[in-house]
């Protein structure tokens, strides 16, 4: 077992990285990053050739793995032809990358807004059910993340909405989570049915007429894999018809493979008005996202101009690699591939761990998109302390396992294509690791 550290400390990266780069979401002082040089498949190293297993997919966006041959291609060979081109104009890797996005998508999706990221898909999402409307408030969980810009933030529920809270007609609920329920439930109908119950009560005490959209990850992600209750999207999606609500779904990480499908929602009987993306859509290789729109939405700024656009929106380079990584995900199985990992080999090896192991709460997920709940206490579900999780990052850094771990969970979210012997090299290290004295 190598030191985690040691290999960091004298290498620029890691030194002009402390000195100069000012990281999200952190105290500056606290940081110790680890130093990435290089990637592929399920895997990422270091400059000293020090690998890791990448079970984050970064943040849990690398779908397709690092280094995918014919993506990296396309990248080189479109920033050969055209590095850059004005959002106006006509391009054919835009086209064909919109085109991609909307074949996959239910039928009553007929156009693609591109963005720079999710935050501002899910800005422009906001925008347009608001524009479609006439309505103003966007509702939305309090167990979510949306991104990081103007509404995104306020739509997001998670702790880094409170310092950020400068956009107006945001509204909060909760959402189904039968291991922590808000609603004093004990089965996965009972659950979903009370949230339900509580979603319309906010919608009447808000006024329906004064609210946009439900704005809602398919699945939530960041918040814990939130996998939701049967009946649960498929209700709102009902609720948001009776009040003339639109929903949106975002997709940002649930989409493009993760849960073993290419949209997430599409396993639970429900067709969204608007669909946000990212991530998975490209993995990441250039920064991208967008809205997918239903023909009824994009038919309003037929003769009506639509007040919004970026820069970089269908940059050349994102959609060459979006048209690359979309076409090698179907020709080589890739969500296929994520669906059978997730059934053949995550569902049953983390159900295993969890017979196991007393600190693990729940195991939740489908596909290549699992969270493991750990407690300090199986009675009570106390969540396991942050001093603790910080001991079991080291744990698992030291075993050559990059981990996603957030609050008292550790997210299982390799990318979509990792292998058998991949999911059995990691199950043992959480294996070995969970079964540490680690409350000591
Ligand atoms: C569900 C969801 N929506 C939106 C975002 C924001 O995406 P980005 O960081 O690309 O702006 C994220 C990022 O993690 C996300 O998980």
């Amino acid at each position: 077992m190598n030191d985690t550290t040691s290999a960091s400390l004298n290498d620029p990266a890691y030194e002009l990285d402390r000195a100069y780069v000012f990281h999200s979401w952190s105290a500056q002082a606290a940081l110790t990053p680890l130093v990435i040089a290089g990637g592929q498949g399920s895997r990422v190293w270091d400059y000293d050739g020090r690998s890791y297993l990448d079970f984050s997919s970064q943040l849990v966006n690398v779908n397709i793995g690092h280094q995918h041959p014919a993506v990296t291609q396309a990248i080189i060979d479109q920033a050969g032809t055209l590095a850059t081109v004005a959002p106006s104009a006509a391009n054919l890797m835009r086209g064909e990358a919109a085109k991609r996005i909307v074949d996959r998508a239910p039928a009553r999706f007929n156009k693609v807004f591109f963005t720079n990221g999710g935050a501002d898909a899910i800005e422009n999402a906001i925008r347009l059910a608001r524009l479609h409307t006439g309505r103003d408030k966007v509702l939305s969980s309090y167990r979510s993340y949306h991104g990081n810009t103007g509404a995104a933030i306020v739509a997001t529920g998670d702790w880094r909405r409170i310092p950020n809270e400068f956009a107006r007609g945001h509204v909060h609920f909760f959402g189904p989570y039968l291991y922590r329920s808000e609603f004093w439930a004990t089965t996965p109908e009972q659950e979903s049915e009370r949230a339900l119950r509580h979603l319309e009560r906010v919608i009447q005490s808000e006024g329906p007429t004064t609210i946009a959209a439900v704005l809602l990850e398919s699945i939530p992600g960041t918040a814990g894999v939130l996998v939701p209750p049967p009946g649960y999207l498929a209700g709102v999606r009902a609720l948001c018809d009776r009040y003339g609500i639109l929903l949106i779904l975002d997709e940002v990480m649930a989409g493009f493979g993760r849960t073993g499908r290419w949209f997430a929602f599409e396993g639970y009987d429900v067709t969204p008005d608007l669909i946000a993306f990212a991530k998975g859509v490209n993995s990441g290789y250039v920064p991208t996202g967008g809205v997918i729109i239903s023909e009824s939405i994009a038919n309003d700024f037929e003769t009506t101009v639509f007040p919004g656009g970026l820069t970089y929106s269908g940059h050349p380079l994102a959609m060459a690699s979006i048209v690359a990584a979309l076409d090698a995900m179907e020709n080589e199985g890739i969500v296929a591939n994520a669906a059978r990992i997730g059934r053949d080999r995550l569902a049953p090896g983390l159900a295993a761990l969890q017979e196991k192991h007393q600190i693990i709460g729940e195991v939740r997920g489908e596909g290549v998109f699992w969270a493991l709940e750990l407690v300090a206490d199986q009675g009570t579900r106390a969540p396991l302390s942050g001093v603790v999780m910080g001991r079991i990052k080291t744990e698992l850094l030291a075993r050559n396992l990059l981990p996603f771990l957030a609050d008292n969970r550790i997210h299982v979210v390799p990318p979509c294509v990792v292998t058998d012997d991949e999911v059995a090299e990691a199950l043992a290290i959480y294996d070995e690791v969970l079964g540490l004295d680690l409350l000591a």
